[in-house]
């Protein structure tokens, strides 16, 4: 069912500084950060020849990140995400395998526009996973 990897997401504490780092010490491209409200992060893309990476940063109030960089002080990765055709028949098949789906289980508009679903990290191996439909 899933399909490619769509991208890895890594919280960070510092956005300059990690952009600094992706751009200059890896010579990676990036793109200017770019603020998403209604996720409660700014983010950093890292266009790499094969995936991308989102260096995530907290935004506003109640970031859903700011506990995870309370935890993991230096950042950490906090998001596998894997492609999907249809996001509606991932996540009824997911829920009829006993899988969590956050937050009210419809899919919301992702960082890319593209309907994105979250799955509880405790259901795949300790790792938040992402679904988004291409
Ligand atoms: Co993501």
């Amino acid at each position: 069912m899933i399909g490619r990897l769509n991208h890895v997401a890594i919280a960070v504490p510092d956005l300059a500084a990690a952009s600094a780092l992706y751009r200059g010490t890896l010579g990676a491209e990036i793109s200017e950060p770019l603020d998403l409200p209604e996720h409660g992060v700014t983010t950093v893309f890292v266009t790499l020849p094969n995936t991308k990476l989102e260096l995530l940063h907290p935004l506003g109030e109640g970031s859903p990140i700011a506990g995870f960089l309370t935890k993991n002080p230096a950042g950490g990765i906090h998001h596998l995400c894997y492609e999907v055709e249809d996001i509606a028949a991932a996540r009824d098949r997911l829920v009829a395998e006993g899988a969590r789906v956050l937050g009210d289980g419809e899919p919301r508009t992702g960082a890319h526009g593209k309907p994105v679903i979250f799955l509880h990290p405790k259901d795949f191996c300790g790792t938040l996973v992402e679904l988004e439909q291409v």
